[in-house]
Formats: structure tokens, sequence, C-alpha cells
């Protein structure tokens, strides 16, 4: 099977967007000259090429990229070439008006943007097949193609007639009989018994909160149209091309599409991470999604679009300094990415874009941002032996779409326990320890964890449940957060003490919700006074439990729930329950108990962890980022050497001021 291990024979892969058509051809000539200056190993060719490649249906114009494609081989630099379907051409929509997507309000979208398909109508299909097989048989020899890039960032949602249909087929599928799907729904409140499937549409706007079963069915079904879509392109490729990898690029936690169950259709697990400079939280935010992405390809994944420097999508776009634009890079690199590729190579003076980064900006290759992506061009040819090695992990975090997708439905006890939020409250002791983290579904393999944490899990299936009991079973050690395992597969709220597949193992039982009002109640030891992991402060969530068998770690002071549990444990210590949103320190200090506990310690080669260092480990390799202004003196347990320099550090190394190092334990 293709793999991304065939392209990084060589090293990191470094590069970017490539839309030559922008340009003129005397430019595609310094473009090839200027990326072998900036070490540019391969760019994604063709992406939203629709309209020039196939002028007028069925009139195919490959000559200009057949000259695109020979100028990069002769200067060295390979292609992930793309099929052109995230943008048809104006000529599709204005033939068939029904390849346009239709809003929730049952509106008809316009073309003049792009991602203006619907996922289900056969005439998009039919058209976006044709184009990837006449790119397919054109360019499945060229040397210069090393990878297939399917559309871009699939995502569309329609709620047209014709999505209608298909979700409908796909109910059937799901369910069989309507007398099923009523009873898996509970169709019964607010007079929603289907007589016939004619009935059911996409959840289309409605004068009041729609059935949250019906809209998590939508969400899996706009994911699944999605895929085949995916696949009718690659089995495209694939009928003339069986030898190079087929990627599509992913967009981290993006809502619209549930990639799990995706990736095993996938060869590369690509993706797109934009986070924002301004943001304190962007790269622990990053760090989690690289982590996500790893995990889906189980082991590396391919960075394949990020920027340099500024975008243009937010409101107020600041810009990456160099230092930030090399730790963006090199974090995604720490967490498994064999590569680093931009959006795009060269800034686009027209379009929606025009004021977007790229690795050569509007200003050209002399300046302060073309050399700050020569020089990364240069550390990542030095980092060529990080390329196929793995990142090593002890401690698993659970994410599952659906549970997302059910969790942040409206008309819950609160709209304030959000998913990723808390993902990233748990993560963050880790990350800032240098731990190695999985991102795992609760019905993935568990066993080679120490550790799994299932900060927010609030709809957990019947194989979901059984899985991570077995896990406890086999003797793992497993923490759940609050208002985890609430609901069944189907958004059906479980009845009984809560967490109710797992109250019985915890020996202790919820009896109620209890949203805090604003403010915070203090936490403080249970069975043992002063508690292990210190007091705190709980806010927005409470629980009100009920111990049969269980510990108590921490109870409430004060408030409502004056003096009840808010974090219990089974007796065999091994499963953990937090029945609130501790403070930030408090978290940290648990987590970290948990961590020590279980037996894990970092990979890495640190004595200590200094606060405004992210450090990860990856393979042989320590990745060092320097968040602060001023340089670090971090304490060694072992003779490192800088790869990129070659000097020698013990007992410590100074990391600059927003400095990034990479080291490797010298050989003894
Ligand atoms: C996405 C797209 C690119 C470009 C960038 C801009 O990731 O895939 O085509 O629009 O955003 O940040
Ligand atoms: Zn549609």
């Amino acid at each position: 099977m293709p793999t991304l291990a065939d392209l990084t024979s060589r090293g990191l892969v470094y590069g970017g967007d490539y839309n030559p058509e922008q340009w003129e051809r005397a430019t595609w000539r310094e473009d090839v000259a200027a990326m072998q200056a900036a070490r540019v190993t391969m760019v994604t060719v063709g992406v939203f090429s629709w309209a020039l490649l196939e002028p007028e249906r069925d009139r195919f114009e490959p000559g200009w990229m057949d000259e695109v494609l020979d100028l990069l081989h002769e200067g060295g630099i390979a292609v992930d070439l793309a099929t052109p379907t995230a943008s048809p051409p104006p000529w599709l929509a204005t033939e068939d008006p029904q390849t346009l997507p239709v809003d929730a309000s049952g509106r008809r979208l316009h073309h003049g943007s792009r991602t203006h398909y619907c996922p289900t109508s056969p005439t998009y299909r039919e058209r976006a097949r044709a184009i990837t097989s006449r790119i397919a048989e054109r360019w499945a020899d060229h040397p210069a193609v090393v990878m297939w890039h399917v559309n871009n960032e699939l995502g569309t949602t329609c709620w047209c007639p014709r999505c209608a249909a298909s979700f409908r087929a796909w109910l059937q599928r799901r369910y069989g009989t309507l007398e099923r799907l009523a009873a898996s729904w509970g169709t019964a409140v607010w007079s929603q018994r289907y007589s016939s499937w004619e009935q059911i549409a996409p959840p289309l706007h409605a004068p009041y909160l729609l059935h949250p079963a019906h809209t998590l069915d939508y969400r899996r079904f706009v994911s699944d149209a999605l895929l085949e879509l995916y696949r009718a392109e690659r089995d495209e490729i694939r009928a003339v091309d069986t030898s190079r990898p087929v990627t599509t690029n992913f967009m981290g936690f993006f809502p619209g599409v549930d990639y799990r169950s995706w990736a095993g259709d996938i060869d590369v697990i690509s993706d797109d991470s934009y986070p924002d400079p301004a943001d304190p939280q962007a790269p622990v935010a990053a760090a989690l999604t690289h982590d996500l992405m790893r995990s889906l390809a189980g082991g590396p994944w391919l960075l394949m679009e990020q920027a340099t420097s500024a975008v243009s999508w937010r409101g107020h776009n600041v810009p990456k300094t160099t230092a930030r634009m090399r730790q963006d890079a090199l974090r995604a690199v720490a967490h498994g990415s064999d590569g680093v590729l931009s959006f795009q190579w060269r800034a686009s003076p027209t379009g929606p874009e025009r004021f977007h980064s790229a690795m050569v900006p509007h200003a050209g290759t002399e300046t302060r941002l073309h050399r700050a992506v020569q020089q990364l061009g240069r550390d990542l040819a030095s980092l060529a032996e990080v390329a196929g090695t793995e990142v090593q992990a002890d401690v698993a975090i659970v994410f599952d779409w659906s549970s997302w997708w059910a969790a942040e439905e409206p008309a819950t006890p609160t709209d304030r326990l959000r998913v990723l939020p808390q993902l990233r409250a748990w993560y963050r002791p880790l990350w800032e320890a240098g731990i190695g983290v999985d991102v795992v579904a609760p019905t993935s393999d568990l066993q080679r964890y120490r550790l799994v944490l299932a900060p927010q899990l609030y709809l957990l299936d019947d194989d979901g449940a059984a899985n991570l009991r077995g896990y406890l079973d086999a003797g793992g050690c497993l923490a759940l957060g609050p208002f985890s395992a609430v609901a069944d597969g189907h958004a059906r709220v479980r009845t009984g003490g809560f967490p109710v597949p797992f109250a019985d193992l915890l020996g202790a039982e919820g009896e109620e919700w209890w949203p805090l009002p604003d403010g915070t109640v203090g936490l403080v030891g249970g069975d043992h006074a002063p508690a292990p992991v210190g007091h705190g402060q709980a806010s927005v969530w409470a629980e009100r439990l009920r111990m049969t068998t269980a510990m108590c770690d921490l109870r409430f002071a004060g408030g409502d729930l004056d003096g009840e549990p808010a974090l219990v444990h089974s007796r065999d210590g091994r499963l953990h329950y937090l029945a609130t949103i501790p403070d930030a320190g408090l978290l940290r200090r648990w987590l970290l108990q948990l961590v020590d506990r279980r037996g894990i310690g970092p990979t890495h080669p640190l004595a200590r962890v200094p606060s405004d260092l992210e450090v990860a480990q990856r393979g042989p390799f320590t990745f060092l980022l320097n968040h602060s202004d001023a340089a670090l003196e971090v304490p060694l347990r072992s003779v490192c050497v800088d790869v990129l320099t070659g000097s020698t550090h013990h007992p410590h190394v100074t990391v600059p001021r927003s400095g990034t190092l990479v080291l490797r334990k010298a050989p003894s």
C-alpha cells in the first residue's frame, strides 16, 4: 500500500500550494528557481484549476499543466497533484443549478466563491469523476507527480431535496423500518412520528428546537456522503495508478466530518493548521490537533497547509514573527508531521485571499519573510532524520465526533461545558510536561495505554462503553470527566444513576446535574483532609453524587452541594470520576498525580521543564520551544547534541528568547 514513507525517503517534505495559473509564464521559471533556493521539495498543484483545465464541458486543456509539471520536474520539485473539484467552474452551476448546495433555510447558494457543490448531486459527482479521471490518465506517468490530492478541505453540508433523498436511503439502510427509526430516535415527543419515509427531511430551520437524534444522524450522513465523494475520486485515480498515495486535506477538529471514520480510506493523513498568533491558547490547541492527526494516521502525518505569517480570514490578522513561524512549523514536526507545507507559494494579488501571507510575499523574495522561509527550508533539510520517527504515548485522550456533535446540541443543562475547551484543559498539563498523548476513539484498542482520559464524552454507545470496561478489566486506568456517558449511540439519555455504564465499577451514582451559578465554589479534601491534590475552586458545573463503595478525593465546600463529593474513584483506584470543572491548578495536580501513580515518566531528557518552555519528544529528537521573551536555561539529564548546530550540551542548554532547538541524546 502506498504511504507517506514513499515521499520522505530523503527527509522531510517542504513546500506549499502552488497556483501558477494566476501568473504569467515568465514567473513560473522564477518560481522554480526560488523554490530551489528555498529548498522546497514538493508543491501542491491544481487545487483550484478546474475552469482552466476544462473551460467548457468535455473540452480538456491540459497543455499549460504539462508545462508546469515539466518545469517543476526539471527543477527537482515533486508534485502533489490535486483534483480541482473543490471549486467547480461557473459553467457547471449554470448548466445544472442543482449542483449548488442549499442552506438550512432551503435557499440555494450561488457560485462565485468556492466549495459550491452539493455532495450528493449526481451531475456534480459525474463531472468530478470525469475531470479526475482525465487528470489521472494524463499525468499518472509524469515523473514529477508523487501524490494525489483529492478535492480540498471536503466539508460542504447541504440541505437540498437530493440530499434529503440520500439521507432517507441512508436511514433505511441504518434502521430498516420506520418503527425501528421511531424507537431509536424517540419520535413520540412532540408528535414527530413519521408514517412514511418521504416525510423525513434534513434538519431544516424550524420554528423551535429540532430533535437531537435527527440532527445527529444528519451529521453522520453528511460525513458519509462526503466520504463517498472522496472515494469516487480516489477510485478514478486508483483505476490508473495503484502506486502513489492519495490524500485529502483535513481541517483539524472540524465539526462537519467524522475524520476517524475516513482515516482508513486515506493513504496519507494530512491537515491544515492555522494557529492564531494573537491567541495565547493557540500553541496548546495546535499541539492537540497535531496529536489527533498522528493518532488518525497511526504514525507520521503531513502538515499540508499552514501560514508563513498572517491569514486574511480572521477579522484582525496578526502576522507571525520569524521565530513564531519557525515554532508553529517545528511544533507540527515534533508532533509527528513529516513535513511543512504552506498555503501558498506566491501571494495572490487578486481574489478574496489577496492579503493572505505566502512563502513569497507581494514584496518579493528580498524580504524578511522570504528569508525566514529559506531558513526554515535549510533547517528542515538538516532534520531529515526526523522523518518516519514515532511519538511514544502512554496516555490517551478519548475524543469522538458523534459525542461532540450530540454534546453541543442546544437545550442541555448548560452551554458552558464545551467539548474542545474541556479536552484542551485536560491536555494542557500533559503538554506542559512534555508527555506524549494519543487521541483515540472509545472503541480504539486501549491496551497499550497506561492511562486513558475522557474529559468530555457525553455520548458513549454500547460498544464504546464495553471497550472502556474491558480496558479497566484488563488493568487499565480511566479518568472520566463531567457529564460523560450520559447518552447512548442514538443520543438518548441513559436512565439510572450516572455515569450509567460505569456506576457499578465506580461505586458511586449520580442523581442530578447541577450547573453552578456564576462564581466559584470551594473544593476541599474528601476521605483525606487535606486532599492529596490540594484544594481549589470549582465553577460552571457540578453533579450530585451518591457514594456506595467509592472513595472521595474532593468534595464541594459552599454552594448548594456543600459537602457532597466532587471527585471520586473506585476502590481499586483505577476508575476516576470528576463531577465538576476545577481550576487549572487543581486539574493539573490531579492529572499529574494520576500520571505519576501509573508510572508514566517523560521520554524527554529534561530534568525539569521550565514554565514558558514547550517540549515535545519524537523518537530520539527533543523539540524545545521557548515561548518567553527571555532566554531559558533548561536542565538536562543526559548529554545532548543540538541537531542544527552540532554543539553539545550538559548539564543544561540555553534556549534563546522565542527560540526553538532540536536536540538529540549524544551517543555514549
Ligand atoms: C484553507 C484552504 C486554502 C486557503 C487557506 C487560507 O486552508 O484550503 O485554499 O484558502 O485556507 O488560510
Ligand atoms: Zn444537496
